[in-house]
C-alpha cells in the first residue's frame, strides 16, 4: 500500500473533510474581504504548514492585495514547539504601514505566533491580525488568540491540508488525526 491509502491507514479519524474546509475557507475569505475593503493588505504565508490554506484563502479573498512568505522553524520535537523560532526565510517586502494578515496552519501553545507577532510589530505595520485554519485552545501557554479561525479542534495531533508529521502528510486534502502508535514508534 502506498500514497494516499497508506497515509489514510495511519489516521484514527478524519476530523475535517475536504468539503468542510472548502466551505469554511470561502467564509473566511469573504469575511476578511469585507473587513479590509480599501486597505493596503499583505497576506503573509507562514511556511511550510500554511502553504495550502494560504493559497486557498488568497483565492477566496476578493480584495486587491499583496502576498508574501516567511519561513520559520521552531526548535522542539516533531509534535511540539519550544517556541524558539528561527527565521529561515524573511519577508521580501516592507510591511511598514501595511495591514498584515498572518496565515498560519494551527495555533497550539501559541508560542510561535506570540514570538512572530512581537518580531513583526517592531517593523511598524498599520495593523496585524492572525488567521489560522485550526486552533487548539486547550493547549495554550500564552495570552494569544487568533483574530480569524477556521475550526476549533480538540487536543489531538492532526495532519493534512498542509500540516505535517516529520515532513509528511501535508498533501492530504483533509485534516485527520494521526494514530498515536505512529509517533510512539519513533
Ligand atoms: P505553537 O507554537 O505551539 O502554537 O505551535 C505551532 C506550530 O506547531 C504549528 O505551526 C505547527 O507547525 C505545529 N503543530 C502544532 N500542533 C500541530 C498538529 O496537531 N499537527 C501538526 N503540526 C502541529
Ligand atoms: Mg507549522
Amino acid at each position: 500500500m502506498w500514497g494516499r491509502e497508506f497515509m489514510a491507514q495511519n489516521l484514527s479519524e478524519v476530523l475535517i473533510t475536504e468539503e468542510q474546509i472548502k466551505k469554511r475557507v470561502e467564509e473566511l475569505g469573504e469575511q476578511i474581504s469585507r473587513d479590509y475593503q480599501g486597505k493596503e493588505v499583505i497576506l503573509l504565508c507562514i511556511l511550510k504548514g500554511a502553504c495550502i490554506f494560504f493559497s486557498d484563502l488568497a483565492r477566496a479573498m476578493t480584495i486587491h492585495m499583496q502576498m508574501d512568505f516567511m519561513g520559520i522553524s521552531s526548535y522542539g520535537n516533531e509534535r511540539k514547539t519550544s517556541g524558539i523560532v528561527r527565521i529561515s526565510k524573511d519577508i521580501d517586502s516592507s510591511i511598514t504601514d501595511k495591514h498584515v494578515i498572518i496565515a498560519e496552519d494551527i495555533m497550539d501553545s501559541g508560542l510561535t505566533l506570540s514570538h512572530l507577532t512581537k518580531l513583526l510589530s517592531s517593523r511598524n505595520p498599520a495593523s496585524m491580525r492572525i488567521c489560522c485554519l485550526l486552533d487548539k485552545p486547550e493547549r495554550r501557554e500564552c495570552d494569544i488568540t487568533p483574530d480569524y479561525c477556521g475550526f476549533i479542534i480538540p487536543n489531538k495531533f492532526v495532519v493534512g491540508y498542509g500540516l505535517d508529521y516529520c515532513g509528511e502528510y501535508r498533501n492530504l486534502p483533509y485534516v485527520g488525526v494521526l494514530k498515536e502508535e505512529i509517533y510512539a514508534e519513533k
